[in-house]
């Protein structure tokens, strides 16, 4: 135990010089507060002035235990940096106010740790990011760039800390694994995968146009029970990842991956499904017909996926549905509109809606 600038007071006084030493900014929470017999030592930082305590104490080196570390991550997190920065207050201010954890890698956004400052605190120390896992108990730290502009959505993810970017989480009772430095992983859309779980769509035949690492695809085939998916997705890693996901829940016989643009592969889907996913943002408009054309020739589900202006929701629902009939009749079916119903997602940004519209068709002849 080191030996600590102590301050003793009555045990009955203990409470009071603990908060008037706070006050003081002499409180050295560093240590733990000792009782040795009726008396109590608080630690206290050196050269400590103590003119205005108003309560009778003597000083004293005493051997004090170190405080534990604090259980709040946050509280971790600055501590652990205010050692590395000398606790330069600038510096402790541009520290990251959160983060998103997948499995024991930590992702800080996108500025986080940026700037001259912090690079030269990072030569510093060689261990820096290993000791910022260390008080998010993580193994390694990513720093999150935006998501890539190309179509398979990249994840743009510099791993800071660690050897590689596989990560396993658990979401509804499901396992997804993916690397998280390759493919993205929308945190934000829980409840719409939520929602596809509790689909009625036992025994249905579904296309997920755009299936990702399975967001949709495994809420479909373990909690809706659907009888199979065909799941189009044009980035290798992610049809790594749907493969891991279908065997680690036990699914894989009921998924056949379509490697390649959608465009090409729904063609061979013509007339075979119940239901089409199409979630693609900020738009999934250039499916729509190949979609319309991949339902069974007595209809079936569309959930299409967009970004509208919130004051624009309406009408851009009456156009989808109008265009889909449009595709269906140009096809050669007599649909109608079934039933439909408009799920808002989340916000994509200020006056911008993430919105499925989920459109039911059915055949005149099938309804008669
Ligand atoms: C944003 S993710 C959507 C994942 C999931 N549906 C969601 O909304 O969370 C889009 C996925 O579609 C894939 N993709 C984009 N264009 C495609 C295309 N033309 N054909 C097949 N897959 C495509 C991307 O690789 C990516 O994995």
């Amino acid at each position: 135990m080191p030996m600590q600038p102590c301050l003793l007071v009555r045990l009955v006084d203990g409470e009071l010089a603990r908060q008037a030493l706070k006050n003081l900014d002499a409180l050295n929470q560093n240590y733990t507060p000792l009782r040795i017999g009726d008396e109590l030592a608080l630690p206290i930082f050196e050269d400590s002035d103590l003119n205005e305590m108003g309560i009778d104490y003597r000083l004293e080196s005493v051997d004090v235990e170190h405080a534990p570390p604090p259980i709040d991550p946050h509280s971790r997190l600055n501590a652990v940096i205010a050692s590395m920065v000398d606790a330069n207050e600038h510096l402790m201010q541009s520290v990251p106010k959160k983060w998103e954890r997948l499995d024991d890698l930590i992702l800080f956004p996108k500025d986080a740790f940026l700037g001259e400052e912090w690079t030269s605190i990072i030569e510093q120390h060689t261990h820096f990011f290993e000791r910022v896992a260390d008080a998010l108990n993580a193994k390694r730290i990513g720093r999150q760039q935006p998501i890539a502009a190309d179509t398979v959505r990249s994840a743009q993810v510099e791993l800071l800390h660690g050897a590689d970017g596989w990560v396993e989480v658990n979401d509804n009772g499901l396992v997804f694994g993916f690397d998280a430095t390759k493919v993205m992983y929308s945190s934000g859309n829980v409840t719409e995968r939520h929602r596809m779980g509790r689909m009625k769509a036992d025994g249905e035949v579904v296309i997920d146009a755009y299936a990702g690492i399975g967001y949709y695809t495994m809420q479909l085939l373990v909690h809706a029970n659907v009888k199979h998916v065909h799941a189009c997705e044009i980035n290798p890693h992610s049809i790594k990842a749907l493969e891991w996901a279908a065997k680690r829940n036990g699914v894989d016989s009921k998924l056949t991956i379509h490697p390649q643009d959608n465009l090409i592969t729904l063609r061979d889907l013509e007339g075979t499904a119940d239901r089409v996913l199409l979630g693609y943002l900020p738009s999934s408009e250039m499916t729509w017909e190949r979609a319309i054309q991949a339902l069974k020739p007595k209809g079936g589900t569309l959930h299409i996926h967009m970004n509208v202006e919130e004051e624009r929701i309406d009408d851009w629902c009456k156009d989808t549905l109008q265009q889909c009939l449009a595709y269906a009749k140009a096809y050669g079916h007599d649909w109608h509109i079934n039933t439909f119903h408009l799920e808002k997602v989340k916000w994509y940004a200020p006056r911008i809606r993430h919105v499925v519209l989920d459109a039911s068709f059915s055949s005149r002849s099938s309804a008669s």
